[in-house]
């Protein structure tokens, strides 16, 4: 039954940036198909109002301290978690030139969305092995393989993303746990919010893409329920986008 290779029944999803935008909508998703959620970001009225009646946890954590994925993993023990499912969806992108950028803004966009996504999965990957079953979903983006302005930051990190999974993926797989990212276009989030403020620039993003739209909250659920559950269960070390055609044209 190909139905049942979709559902999560008995399994746990951790979700970094669980509280927002597409973690919320990925976390949802993974929660509808029978997945217990754990909803990780900073602010913690925003992840227990995501959370809501749900079956799950949050974990307030700032992931970009020194040492926070020692922190979530010893949180996740303390609450009896061992995840068996993690998306690497926190991200920030400060939008800052080349020129601009100072040092410290670089590594922490450099350590949130690239560095955290390893750091976090090497936490529970034990407990993974232990099971012969896991799932990391990285998040790249437009950004993985196309330089936009302001991006040097993001993009390079997002760039990162894509042989981080492959290396993931070489790493892990033989022991049950696959690697896969998704890679979404343009939608309308916390993080996109500039873009999406300026009508212009946003109905120009909908026009490269092939279907002429940007994409909705919804659009994500399906590519990562696939990624998460046993119906990707061949495929390791891939990137799939999540982009309406943008990047195929
Ligand atoms: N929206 C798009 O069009 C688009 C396109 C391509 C890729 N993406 C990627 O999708 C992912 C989710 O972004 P989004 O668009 O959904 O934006 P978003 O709503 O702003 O989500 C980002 C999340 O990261 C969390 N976060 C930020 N800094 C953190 C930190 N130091 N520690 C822990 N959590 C932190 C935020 O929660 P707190 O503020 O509560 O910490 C927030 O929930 C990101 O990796 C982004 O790069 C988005």
């Amino acid at each position: 039954m190909v139905a049942a290779q979709f559902d999560l029944t008995g399994r746990t999803a951790l979700v970094t940036g669980g509280g927002s935008g597409l973690g919320a909508a990925m976390a949802m998703a993974l929660s509808d198909a029978g997945a217990s959620i754990v909803l990780v970001g900073r602010r913690e009225d925003r992840l227990k109002a995501t959370l809501g009646s749900r079956d799950g946890a949050i974990a307030a954590i700032d992931l970009v301290r020194q040492d926070a994925e020692k922190d979530l993993s010893q949180h996740m023990a303390s609450l009896g978690i061992e995840p068996d499912i993690i998306v690497n969806a926190a991200g920030i992108n400060p939008r800052l030139s080349a020129d601009d950028i100072s040092s410290s803004e670089w590594q922490h966009t450099l350590h949130l969305n690239l560095s955290v996504p390893f750091l976090v999965a090497q936490q529970f990957v034990p407990g993974m092995k232990a099971k012969a079953w896991g799932r990391i979903i990285n998040i790249g983006s437009l950004q993985s393989s196309r330089a936009f302005e302001n991006g040097i930051a993001y993009g390079t990190a997002k760039g990162g993303i894509l042989q981080l999974t492959r290396a993931m993926a070489e790493a892990w797989s033989r022991f049950g746990i696959n690697a896969n990212a998704l890679l979404p276009g343009f939608f309308p989030t916390e993080l996109t919010a500039p873009v999406f403020e300026d009508t212009g620039k946003v109905e120009n993003l909908a026009r490269q893409t092939a279907m002429g739209r940007n994409g909705r909250l919804d659009d994500i659920c399906g590519p990562a329920l696939f990624f998460a559950s046993d119906a990707s269960a061949y495929v390791t070390g891939q990137a799939l986008a999540v982009d309406g055609g943008f990047t195929a044209k």
